[in-house]
């Protein structure tokens, strides 16, 4: 199943690997550079069905660091269309893009928050930073939040000029969007937060942005944590019936991880620890996912797909030591896949 193409609105992956979203932090104002431009025109020619661009801060604060990247201008969104050219014209490999809000987990270096006078004055759904000894972020106001929307959509925009063929809304890992969906982080109590259907308008109305800005050329994922592992918390049956309202909202696939909005969460890590949320959302929701970390074996991500679990194998830490992974398999597999031209005389062993 590994080798077998999946079909998001008319886009077409030709196998079932994914280059799961890795931030650099290698930017100088939000630019993408020569750094990017190799490493992720190489990966491209390993063989992968897709890959996915680093979160994207859709505004300067949407940043985790200084260094990361950014999509909320033009010059920016060129640098980046040079990359979705070379991947276009040289590979089999549909390219995304992750577009993100780090909310109160910006303004950082090496995971720890910096100054207002380095960074920025970070912002939130509610008066709460992630670790206490951080400061109280900015409660975004309505109208705010409503600005915090448009700035997903002119960055979908842009995306879309780029030629990005998937966008990927970063739901997860407790930056901006999950921290209105999770009531450990938001205990608004105007539209926004309180209830289950006004924690996740948020994502909604930026789903529904997006989607104004894409056609069926371009297909829309959303990454989220199935679980943050707390009590009280965000957990899998929120995240299958968000998978559901999603649906209806024109999402192709949830991206499943987990984790990230709670400082300290107890989690058990092994591999392919995530799995299970993918398969319940799959599942339960009826719905395309991907299963992301620790998967880092061939076999393993076989497995995974044959028993229902997802749909396509997000792979982070095991890409960049082995960018070949998806070409390997096919090797080992004996199944199609792509293989620069360039490089044929290395396909035979001998
Ligand atoms: C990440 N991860 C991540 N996730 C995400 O949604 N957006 C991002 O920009 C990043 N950035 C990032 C940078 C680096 C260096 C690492 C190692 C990881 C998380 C990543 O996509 C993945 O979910 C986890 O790493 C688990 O998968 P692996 O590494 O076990 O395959």
């Amino acid at each position: 199943m590994l080798y077998t193409p999946i079909q998001f609105r008319n886009v077409e992956l030709e196998n079932r690997w994914v280059m799961s979203p890795m931030c650099m932090y290698s930017c100088e104002n939000g630019l993408a550079n020569a750094f990017h431009f190799v490493h992720y025109g190489s990966r491209s020619q390993g063989g992968t069905g897709l890959i996915m661009v680093e979160a994207t801060g859709v505004e300067p604060r949407g940043r985790i660091t200084n260094k990361c990247m950014g999509i909320w201008n033009d010059e920016q969104a060129g640098n980046l269309q040079k990359i979705v050219e070379f991947v276009h014209s040289n590979s089999e490999s549909k390219i995304g893009i992750q577009l993100a809000h780090a909310g109160r987990k910006g303004s950082t270096w090496n995971n720890i928050q910096i100054s207002i006078e380095e960074g920025w004055e970070t912002v939130a759904p509610s008066p709460i930073p992630y670790h206490p000894t951080e400061r109280i972020p900015h409660v975004l106001t309505v109208e705010e939040i409503k600005e915090q929307v448009q700035n997903f959509k002119n960055a979908a925009r842009r995306a879309v000029a780029a030629g990005f063929d998937i966008i990927e809304i970063h739901g997860a890992h407790g930056y901006l969007i999950h921290q209105f969906l999770s009531p450990l982080s938001n205990i608004r109590t105007d539209e926004y937060g309180g209830s289950f259907e006004n924690r996740i308008r948020f994502l909604l109305e930026i789903v529904d942005v997006v989607n104004e800005e894409i056609n069926e050329n371009v297909a829309l994922f959303v990454r989220i944590s199935g679980t943050e592992y707390a009590e009280n918390g965000w957990d899998v049956n929120n995240s299958v019936e968000l998978a559901k309202v999603l649906k209806e909202h024109k999402v192709d696939l949830i991206d499943v991880s987990s984790g990230g909005n709670i400082h300290g969460a107890k989690i058990s890590v092994f591999d392919g620890y995530q799995v299970p949320y993918s398969s319940r959302v799959r599942n339960e929701a009826d719905v395309k996912t991907g299963a992301v970390g620790l998967i880092t074996k061939v076999e393993q991500a076989q497995q995974i797909l044959q028993k229902g679990d997802a749909d396509l194998i997000f792979v982070a830490r095991e890409i960049l030591r082995n960018p070949y992974i998806a070409v390997q398999g096919s090797f080992e597999m004996e199944e199609n896949c792509f293989f620069p031209h360039q490089y044929l005389r290395a396909k035979i062993s001998s």
